[in-house]
């Protein structure tokens, strides 16, 4: 939630108070230079007791409500038939409106069971926009990811309101192409990750549909952050500015024939799911949940889990926590603007993003910028990132780079985690860095993993200039900054 003060500025408002803390430590400049140097470069690396503000990540790092520890003593251990399951299952019946419940341990373990359950060799999976894990499970089963985004979608500096949506004509072209037989699902992403947490709209959903309900092909959504998506979904398009999240969940999940989810994001719980009204879908899926996962009333999850999703599922139908990480991005994304930062607008859910090709416009593709923006940030303010560019894409087949359509410095706010004054230090800090811009150089590879080599691999500077930039700051802020 935003609320306006008596100069007219808006700021986001805490709607909770804050009565369990974990203590962090701002380690020195020299220090943290040290810590990315053992890192490689890579901010997935690093350990957290060298981290100010974690904002690598909003996926299992959400602070929970009272009431989501509360229930976790209610859980119910058993292997079979727990109670804590019937729990979720009334919550995802009552949010979702869907009556098949199938719990995996993660979002990842539910993209697998749906390669495993529906992609053949051959086929093609049309998308808004694709997500790391998404594709590697779906090209590992011989699928080829489609993205058929729109005109505005990868232009960073936009006042468009849904760049997540899907572009009806590509669709179109795309099924007169390969045929809706070697289409086995479009899959629709809530608030795209990798394009800057850009939401589709309803009207969108509701056309693609449209499109593809005569022809068999069933509609599957990414729910990961579907509150946010609602959010954005109340707030930009006018026909729902009165809707409820929970009405505007709902719509979404009448349109959709199939919603999975990882349950970190929006819920605040570690833990996904997967569920439908169709049955057939269903029942195509679930021989698979006990080899891959768990027993069908666990699939993967701890009960404690479960029983807090439960809780999770309802939470995130308010708006105070709907909007609570939309808003402070907004806040974030709003400060660096005032700042000259280049970032990604409009403001998205999951995180703010800083646009590395413009940030570092004098550094290649080849050499990385948003990870380069990634490490240099990190050194100069403790502020974890994530990159999101050319590294987060895998090689190609023959072993070329794939340069990626952005270069993302993301930085995401977990849901009640930061305060304002974290995002005023960030903002300060980020400032300082593009002022000193020129400093930042490239990376290069020095251990690179086959697959998903954004988590582990290990890069270098080029010419040092990671040693430069922290000399640059601790001359500007003293050695214990
Ligand atoms: N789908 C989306 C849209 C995601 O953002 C993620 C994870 C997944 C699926 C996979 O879910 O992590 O529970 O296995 N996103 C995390 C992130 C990793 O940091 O953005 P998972």
């Amino acid at each position: 939630m935003s609320i306006r003060l008596s100069n007219g500025s808006e700021i986001p408002i805490e709607m909770h108070k804050i009565r369990i803390v974990q203590k962090v430590r701002l380690a020195p400049v020299r220090e943290r230079l040290q810590a990315m140097d053992e890192a490689g470069y890579n901010t997935f690396l690093l350990r957290t007791r060298d981290i100010f503000m974690d904002m690598l990540t909003d996926s299992g790092t959400n602070a929970m409500t009272d009431n989501q520890q509360a229930a976790m003593l209610q859980a119910d251990d058993a292997y079979a038939g727990s109670e804590s399951f019937y729990k979720l299952l009334d919550a995802v019946k009552e949010i979702f409106g869907y009556q098949y419940l199938l719990p995996v341990h993660q979002g990842r373990a539910a993209e697998h069971l749906l390669a495993k359950s529906f992609i053949k060799p051959g086929d093609f999976i049309p998308m808004n926009y694709h997500f790391t894990t998404t594709k590697a499970h779906f090209n590992l089963v011989g699928g080829t990811v489609l993205e058929l985004f729109g005109p505005d979608a990868l232009v960073t500096e936009s006042d468009k309101p849904f760049k997540g949506n899907m572009d009806l004509g590509r669709l179109k072209e795309t099924i007169d192409k390969v045929g809706a037989g070697k289409i086995p699902f479009v899959r629709m992403e809530a608030t795209t990750n990798l394009i800057g947490g850009q939401p589709f709209s309803l009207a969108n959903l509701h056309e693609i549909k449209k499109l593809i309900a005569p022809l068999g092909i069933p509609l599957f959504v990414d729910g990961s952050l579907i509150s946010e998506n609602a959010y954005f979904i109340r707030q930009r398009e006018p026909k729902y500015a009165n809707a409820s999240i929970k009405d505007i969940i709902r719509e979404i999940m009448e349109v959709a024939d199939l919603c999975y989810l990882s349950g970190r994001k929006s819920c605040s719980v570690r833990g996904g799911f997967i569920a439908t009204n169709r049955k057939d879908l269903y029942e195509t899926i679930r021989p698979w949940l006990p080899v891959y996962e768990g027993f069908y009333t666990y699939g993967g999850m701890s009960s404690k889990e479960i029983e807090a999703m439960a809780v999770g599922v309802r939470e995130m139908t308010e708006l105070e926590i709907a909007g609570s990480s939309a808003d402070a991005i907004k806040y974030l994304v709003e400060q660096l603007i005032e700042n000259k930062v280049p970032v990604v607008t409009p403001p998205g859910g999951l995180a703010c993003h800083v646009d590395a090709m413009r940030f570092v416009s004098h550094v290649p593709q080849s050499e990385y910028p948003a990870g380069s923006l990634a490490a240099a940030v990190y050194i100069i303010s403790g502020i974890r990132g994530m990159e999101r560019g050319s590294i987060s894409m895998d090689r190609d087949e023959e072993g070329n780079d794939v340069p990626s359509d952005m270069e993302l410095l993301r930085l995401a706010v977990p849901r009640r985690v930061f305060t304002m004054s974290h995002f005023q230090y960030a903002a300060d800090r980020i400032k300082w860095l593009y002022e000193h811009r020129s400093m930042i150089g490239g990376l290069e590879f020095c251990e690179e993993p086959p697959i998903l080599r954004f988590f582990a691999g290990r890069l270098k500077p080029k010419n040092n200039w990671g040693a430069k930039l922290a000399e640059a700051f601790e001359k500007d802020f003293g050695p214990n900054c």
